[in-house]
């Protein structure tokens, strides 16, 4: 199953690497199938926060105030092993191994768009890390939803990031972390508000409390993560990201995830729930429901691929073999993806016996 993920993830880079070349082709479609992550919720609730736990990679920008301001295709690729490394769309053959400078990539290219305002903009910067440490996954992060245009946002700012946001997670292969703050009433909670309304069943939202470890005194989240106050169909996971305080102390991933997991399990009122707490359990939930949505779709997705394919041929053949190397390249490499899926969902089938149960 890992290697139909991981193919999936190929199949995507290459149909935006097309993308972005402005070819006119059925992938956009293709893209637009695939299951991706994506993460909403209230400004500083902690959505970046909690990709980092996800990933287990200091890279994002974070902190208080509008931090994330384009939305971050992100997409995580497990190596068997070797020096883990990043690399952006915008920079093809540029490998990053310092993190820090990923971060900072991130923020350049976003003020490259918007300038160095507090303004939004909706085109995606595009970044894959390659890793032994991750799932494959892909994520996307995405800037908070506000009430208020503050200083230098145009008036439209609170309907533009609810339009984005709304964009991503519409799509009903969108797997939607709704990112809500223990420490504020569920009710407010913008995420749970919007994934509601696109997702009204739940089939697909996985809530996420995060700041438990900032809750007043004498209250607790336990009738929020066992479903009390808010019942979702996936339970609840609780989080304890690092505070502002641990970010300006360079407080690393490893510590942060070590200190989560004592929080939970000898915290008296969570220890009952600890086993399902976490970053990590979080991260595990969502590849294995990845997987799960992946299987259930293979007929569709194969049809679309085989569609894609024809569609690939009587473009190149139109455009009468390698006219434009460039773009011909792109195409021939993305055939080659998709008779690699193709062949990858033969062996798939090979191993279904006959009544349906996998081997
Ligand atoms: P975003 O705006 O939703 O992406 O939120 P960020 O991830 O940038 O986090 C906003 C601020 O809240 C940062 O200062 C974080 O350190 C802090 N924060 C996020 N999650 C938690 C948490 O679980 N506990 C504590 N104490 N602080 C958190
Ligand atoms: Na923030
Ligand atoms: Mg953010």
């Amino acid at each position: 199953m890992d290697n139909l993920i991981s193919l999936i993830n190929k199949i995507q880079r290459a149909c935006t690497a097309l993308g972005d070349h402005g070819e006119e082709s059925a992938l956009p479609t293709l893209w637009d199938q695939l299951p991706a992550i994506a993460v909403v919720g209230g400004q500083s609730s902690g959505k970046s926060s909690v990709l980092e736990s996800v990933v287990g990679k200091d890279f994002l920008p974070r902190g208080s105030g509008i931090v994330t301001r384009r939305p971050l295709v992100l997409q995580l690729h497990k190596i068997e092993e070797g020096r883990e490394y990043a690399e952006f769309l915008h920079l093809p053959r540029k490998k990053f191994t310092d993190f820090a400078l990923v971060r900072k990539e991130i923020s350049d290219e976003t003020d490259r768009e918007t300038g160095r305002t507090k303004q939004i903009s909706t085109v995606p910067i595009h970044l894959s890390i390659f890793s032994p440490n991750v799932v494959n996954l892909t994520l996307i992060d995405l800037p908070g939803l506000t009430k208020v245009a503050v200083e230098g946002q145009h008036e439209s700012v609170v309907a533009d990031i609810e339009n984005m946001v709304r964009s991503f997670i519409e799509k009903p292969n969108c797997i939607i972390l709704a990112i809500s703050p223990a420490n504020q009433d569920l009710a407010t909670s913008d995420a749970i508000k919007i994934s509601r309304e696109v997702d009204p069943k739940g089939e697909r939202t996985f809530g996420v409390l995060t700041k438990i470890d900032l809750m007043d005194k004498g209250t607790d989240a336990v009738d929020m993560l066992e479903g009390k106050s808010y019942r979702l169909q996936f339970p609840w996971i609780g989080v304890v990201n690092r505070s502002q305080a641990d970010i300006n102390k360079s407080v690393d991933m490893i510590a942060a995830r070590r200190r989560e997991k004592d929080y939970f399990n000898t915290t008296p009122e969570y220890k009952h729930l600890s086993h399902r707490m976490g970053s990590e359990h979080l991260g595990k939930m969502l590849s294995k429901h990845l997987e799960h949505v992946i299987k259930s779709r293979i007929p569709g997705i194969q049809s679309l691929i085989n569609k894609s394919i024809n569609d690939l041929e009587s473009e190149l053949s139109r455009l009468g073999k390698p006219v434009a190397a460039d773009a011909g390249g792109k195409l021939y490499t993305i055939m080659e993806i998709c008779r690699a899926f193709d062949q990858n969902y033969k062996e798939h089938l090979d191993g279904v016996r006959p009544g349906g149960d996998k081997i």
